[in-house]
């Protein structure tokens, strides 16, 4: 056999060509990966996924040390932060941590502990573990000083974070001001730190998520993947204002302290005592484990009950108790040694994808769902899953008779993630989207900036009107008890009612004709017992007619006027003829209001339809104004401030800037938009700029918003 020494030389370098170039892909890829996810808050992959990708580079730069590179994204925590934030670099870098995958990565934990602090066997089984539940959102660092809360930063690349502040201070259970002193738990008085920086994770609460998406399916916008994704894309705005609407929450677990009468807390489960007692929102399932066993009881404990928690989390992180053992540990330059995130495994399954069925919306957004083979997946039956949009369906190129991978975004809305090709059937068709409403028929219909499809037949198409009539009856509308999804869905199928305005036309005889589906059987026909219901829903309709007038304006169902958008038109304009003759203009001189908002109001009331609609509801007794009483109330506030002049600027954080004025004018003073000798004071947000230059300059009282409000006694 000939055997030639350069081929063989040949051979193995060509073996590391390919080992470099996957390398570099691997790298690209990961990089990729990771700016979706955490820059752009559009993950493509599953976190799964994004694990294994992640690890097969960690394993061949490990077993090529010749390539290694600083830059290369195992080397890093994070994404770079976005430039569109002041950069603030952090006091201690935010680290982020090893995963444990299984309970043997525990034990492998356990024995790297062991080795790292030459304990024995004995002392090993005595180690102190805190374990926290994973809390799946984004993790921040928060400044105080002398108790005030001063700054607050995302954890960016992990040295340098983005200035997220004034969104900090719009989540309500953080503290602005931590209490002066507080009683410990054995009666002794703790005083503030004169300096603290507190870490933790700032979270969008489940129910707040799955509302969030409802109100982004019914406008036809795009959808937040999961919770994660949308407390980053949240906590992330340009305008605190949008952020206070998202409902987002927070959970400290770690506290830096710097002050000459106190040092940091001994071990970590005092560290959360400590939080907790200076008025920080901590998770309360965080426990004292004693050896790596208690560690996994804990962690199969949690798995049996985190389905049921209103946060997500993915996890359990598990810390070494005494902090001393910290400093003998340690850290990489990625993650701590005495801390390890033991991770549960993903929540995916394969199933058969029975059908693309659509679900049309009150706005007439049109979203695919998928009809599955039932398949158990984080402790429920799947039958559903979102499709999101067209775009995703021609992505995946999901077709009818696939096997597919659904995973639980989130935990909480199942989504087809992918389709296994392997498992395809020869005979398979590529789906088809429709063109017409799965309805009413109507051709549907894309309007450039928008990811939905649009059945355009608003009146005619009937579940558009079922899902209308729902909303105006709906909580934060006229909140007409009863009257909910299936009462609707019965009254529009069965004739008994044709639009909104026929509520109020409904007697005791026509709902007594109302033939109740058959819950088993879902067969219409039997009667639902007893005539009581009648006598309440009549009455909570009868109540109904004098909610006030912002409720009104919300339940008409205006594109882009949700319930804060209705107060500011019911304050600017006080009755709906008002409102019905107002221009584009007229609406774009409200501040805060822009032109998408202008052009949907104005178009609103110039429809026949519409017209139509007011005329019958004020015929029906509706309400359609500020009332007196409210009217009144308003005459009642004393007019403190009259003739005084107030200049607002910068950014408010809880108050926008019509509500503002209203409690200016409410009092009878004024607000001005520039500042001169005549204005008494001037109110200043975040960001304020050369007005605030020129009352300093002039002398003029500056009020913070926490002073305005109570000049303003609210
Ligand atoms: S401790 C050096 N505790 O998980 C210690 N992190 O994968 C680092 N996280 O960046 C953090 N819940 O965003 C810690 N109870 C918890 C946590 C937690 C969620 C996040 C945090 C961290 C990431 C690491």
């Amino acid at each position: 056999m000939n055997f030639n020494l350069d081929g063989v030389f040949l051979v193995s370098k060509q073996l590391n060509l390919d080992v470099r170039e996957t390398i570099e892909s691997l790298r690209k890829e990961v990089e990729h990966h990771r700016f979706q996810y955490y820059v752009l808050d559009k993950p493509e992959i599953s976190d799964a996924d994004f694990d294994v990708l992640f690890h097969k580079l960690e394993k061949l730069e490990k077993e090529h040390p010749e390539y290694f590179s600083a830059d290369s994204p195992t080397q890093k925590v994070g994404a770079a932060p976005s430039t569109e934030f002041r950069q603030i670099k952090h006091r201690v870098p935010l680290l982020s941590l090893a995963n444990a995958m299984s309970e043997e990565d525990l034990d492998k934990w356990e024995e790297r502990l062991g080795r790292g602090l030459e304990l024995d066997e004995e002392q090993l089984k005595q180690l102190k573990y805190v374990c926290e539940l994973k809390i799946d959102g984004l993790s921040i660092a928060l400044t105080y000083k002398n108790g005030k809360f001063v700054e607050g930063a995302t954890r960016g690349n992990g040295e340098v974070g983005e200035d997220v502040t004034h969104n900090l201070k719009t989540i309500s259970v953080l503290p602005k001001e931590l209490k002066a002193q507080v009683k410990t738990y054995s009666g002794g008085l703790l005083k503030v730190p004169d300096m603290l920086e507190v870490r933790g994770e700032v979270y969008m609460p489940i129910s707040s998520f799955t509302e969030l998406n409802q109100a982004l399916t019914d406008e036809g916008d795009a959808t937040f993947a999961n919770p994660r994704n949308a407390a980053s894309g949240s906590l992330r705005q340009k305008d605190p204002r949008k952020t206070a609407k998202r409902k987002l929450a927070i959970f400290l677990y770690s506290a830096f302290i710097t002050d000459a009468e106190m040092s940091d807390p001994p071990n970590h489960f005092s560290e959360l005592e400590l939080l907790k007692l200076l008025g920080f929102p901590t998770e309360k399932h965080s426990r004292v484990a004693v050896g790596i066993n208690e560690v996994k009881e804990f962690c199969r404990e949690i798995d049996t009950k985190r389905h049921g928690l209103d946060y997500q989390t993915d996890g359990v992180v598990v810390k070494l108790d005494q902090r001393s053992l910290w400093n003998a540990l340690g850290a990489t330059s990625h993650s701590p040694r005495w801390a390890i995130a033991f991770k549960y495994p993903p929540e995916e399954a394969e199933t058969l994808l029975e059908d693309i069925q659509f679900d049309v919306g009150r706005t007439g957004a049109v979203t695919p769902v998928a009809i599955l083979s039932p398949v158990k997946l984080a402790g429920t039956t799947v039958k559903r899953a979102s499709l999101h949009n067209a775009d995703q369906i021609a992505r995946l190129d999901v077709r009818v008779g696939d096997t597919v991978l659904v995973r639980k975004a989130g935990e909480i809305i199942p989504e087809v993630l992918s389709v296994k090709l392997d498992k395809r059937k020869a005979d398979s068709i590529p789906f088809v989207y429709p063109t017409t409403c799965p309805v009413c028929h109507h051709s549907l219909e894309r309007s450039g900036d928008e990811v939905a499809f649009r059945c355009p037949n608003t009146y005619g198409c009937p579940t558009q009107t079922k899902r209308r009539i729902e909303h105006f009856a709906s909580r934060d509308a006229m909140d007409i008890e009863g009257v909910g999804e299936k009462l609707v869905d019965l009254l529009v199928d069965q004739n008994l009612i044709k639009d909104v305005a026929d509520l109020y036309r409904l007697d005791a005889e026509k709902l007594k004709q109302l033939k109740w589906k058959d819950k088993k059987s879902g067969e219409a026909g039997k009667e639902k017992q007893g005539t009581k219901w009648i006598e309440n829903v009549l009455t909570a309709l009868e109540d109904s007619k004098t909610r006030p007038f912002p409720n009104l304006i919300h339940a008409l169902g205006i594109r882009h006027i949700g319930s804060s958008g209705a107060e500011v038109l019911a304050d600017h304009f006080m009755s709906i003829d008002a409102l019905a003759h107002a221009t584009q203009d007229d609406i774009l001189a409200i501040d805060g209001m822009g032109p998408a908002i202008a052009q949907s109001v104005v178009e609103f009331f110039q429809s026949d339809l519409t017209k139509k609609l007011v005329s019958d509801l004020r015929e029906l007794g509706v309400q359609m104004q500020v009332s007196e009483s409210e009217i009144n109330a308003r005459a009642a506030i004393e007019k403190t401030f009259t003739g005084k002049v107030f200049v607002l600027t910068g950014t408010l954080e809880t108050l926008d800037r019509a509500q503002a004025e209203k409690m200016i004018k409410d009092r009878g003073g004024k607000a001005s938009s520039s500042v001169s000798k005549k204005t008494d004071f001037v109110v200043a947000g975040a960001s304020a700029g050369s007005k605030l230059a020129k009352a300093q300059e002039l002398g003029i009282t500056v009020l913070d918003e926490a002073q305005f409000k109570e000049l303003m006694g609210v």
